[in-house]
């Protein structure tokens, strides 16, 4: 630890990966300005982990005992490229950390996409958690079969939504509009559909193993499937594949073997199926029409999907694209348009030419892409914050010029700053929400409310 009271950072981005850079920046003896474009800190933490995984949230504990810190404070509210501008923040601040994730979503790409009753899931989920940006989305639930595209954690989850009992839904922090909407949910089955086969499924082993366990829906997965072609077989025996492939292959084997015992919903999990169009009658989904892959290795031992030429129609009411998050440009930050990322080496912000801009740093999903769990930013913080040290060492940060006072700047921009403690209100009053409920809290989804309430 270096003493340096004197230096001033600022976090734009109050999801795990600012709160991790803020820790190890407080222990470097920098003061933090943890900014936030909503008045509730935590990002994906609050809007984007399960409602039925209450546990996974307890996380924000280590969060709030960094916000403890004397020389951190939370300015909630601020948007950087609309409230504020990355130049007035260089202005004041020796470094400024970019930890604003990646909220928007990969496109498809094919015709139909834009259907009413074709999401992204990214969309889904924020509605469903109750994030301030998606409260007045609606989704329409009333049909009888659903398709989830992709493989990954999301398409999990948002199947496990669709098909929970409203008992279960209901003792969740599930924003309390989704669950109005889900409890009517006409749904009885709901499709994962997997470009390439069972063995390179993007899931981790507990959260496909809870989809063999949930309450009302069998899960269904062809024992065709399971034979795996050579390419597979070989990949997963090798270094290529890890054991959360060899173990997805193994509970999946398992469920494949499974007679299903007639409960009300099924979640069908389908392989070697690439979307190649999204159907409609007039403006409304009907069907996804998928083009039948085989697996072939790409010439570097890793299995790739090729399309077959044959394709196949399956009528469904609702498709749900869950095929990864995508980061935008913010302000005239340098951005790989390509990735979605902001241009960066290592952690350090680079021009076009590939050199460090001194004093400008990220983290997170915006940094690496939109892949990991929570405790995967910690180390991603620790490597940017290494960086920052090392440049501190060595004389290379910015060189702020505006020495005005933060709070009374950011609130000539936002007169509903909320703070720490503002945070602390809205919290309070959540669990109070929820106490009679048995809910561990009433989501606010208004910000203006959110921000009454902070200020009061
Ligand atoms: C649906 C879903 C479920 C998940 N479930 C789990 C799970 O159960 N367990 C697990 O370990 N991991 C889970 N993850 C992964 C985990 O959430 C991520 O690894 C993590 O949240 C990424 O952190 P981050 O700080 O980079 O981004 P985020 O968490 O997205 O935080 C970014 C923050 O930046 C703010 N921001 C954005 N733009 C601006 C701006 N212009 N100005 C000011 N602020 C801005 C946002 O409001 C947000 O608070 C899940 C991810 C998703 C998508
Ligand atoms: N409970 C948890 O711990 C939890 C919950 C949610 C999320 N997370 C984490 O958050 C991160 C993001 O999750 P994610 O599910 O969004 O992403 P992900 O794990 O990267 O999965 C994306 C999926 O989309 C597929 N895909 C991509 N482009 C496609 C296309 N054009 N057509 C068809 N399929 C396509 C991918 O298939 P290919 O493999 O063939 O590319 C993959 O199956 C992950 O690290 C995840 O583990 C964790």
């Amino acid at each position: 630890m270096n003493d340096t009271p004197n230096l001033r950072a600022a976090i734009v981005g109050a999801g795990p990966s600012g709160f991790y850079a803020a820790g190890q920046l407080l222990a470097e003896g920098f003061s933090v300005d943890l900014i936030d474009q909503l008045p509730t800190p935590f990002g994906l933490v609050r809007f984007g982990v399960a409602p039925d995984h209450p546990k996974i949230k307890n996380v924000t504990r280590v969060y709030e005992k960094t916000a403890a810190n004397e020389n951190f404070r939370f300015f909630g509210g601020v948007t950087l490229g609309e409230d504020i501008t990355r130049a007035e923040l260089k202005e004041r601040y020796d470094v400024v950390v970019y930890a604003t994730g990646t909220s928007s979503d990969n496109r498809l790409g094919i015709e139909g996409e834009d259907l009413a009753g074709s999401h992204p899931a990214t969309e889904f989920v924020a509605w469903y958690n109750g994030h301030p940006f998606a409260a007045n989305k609606s989704f329409d639930l009333n049909c009888e079969r659903a398709v989830v595209i992709g493989n990954g954690n999301v398409a999990i989850d948002v199947a496990r939504m669709l098909v929970l009992d409203p008992d279960e839904v209901e003792p969740t922090d599930t924003a309390d509009h989704a669950i109005k909407t889900l409890a009517e949910c006409g749904i009885k089955e709901v499709i994962l559909l997997g470009r390439r086969g069972p063995a390179q499924a993007a899931f981790t082993n507990p959260e496909l193993l809870e989809l063999g366990e949930l309450k009302r829906a069998d899960v269904i997965v062809d024992p065709a499937d399971m034979e795996l072609d050579e390419v597979s077989e070989t990949w997963l025996a090798g270094e290529g594949a890890d054991p959360t492939n060899r173990r997805n292959v193994e509970i999946m084997r398992e469920y494949s073997t499974r007679t299903p015992e007639g409960k009300t919903h099924r979640v069908v999990l389908k392989y070697l199926r690439s979307p190649v169009e999204i159907l409609g009658d007039g403006d409304k989904v009907t069907g996804i029409r998928v083009g039948i892959n085989k697996i072939e290795d790409d010439g570097n031992g890793n299995p790739r999907a090729v399309p077959t030429g044959e394709t196949e129609d399956i009528e469904c009411g609702l498709v749900m694209r869950s095929i990864g998050y995508r980061g935008e440009p913010l302000d005239d930050i340098p951005f790989e348009p390509k990735r979605g990322l902001i241009r960066n080496d290592g952690g350090r912000v680079t021009d076009d030419q590939g050199v460090p801009i001194p004093g400008e740093y990220v983290t997170g999903w915006i940094k690496r892409g939109p892949s990991g769990v929570i405790g995967t930013n910690k180390k991603d913080s620790a490597d940017t914050v290494a960086k920052i040290v090392e440049d501190r060492e060595a004389g290379r940060l910015g060189s702020p010029s505006v020495s005005d006072d933060t709070e009374s700047w950011l609130r000539s921009r936002v007169p509903n700053l909320t703070s720490w403690e503002g945070w602390g209100k809205i919290d309070r009053h959540e669990i109070a929400l929820g106490e009679p409920q048995g809910r561990p809290r009433v989501k606010l989804v208004d910000v203006a409310e959110m921000a009454e309430i902070a200020n009061s």
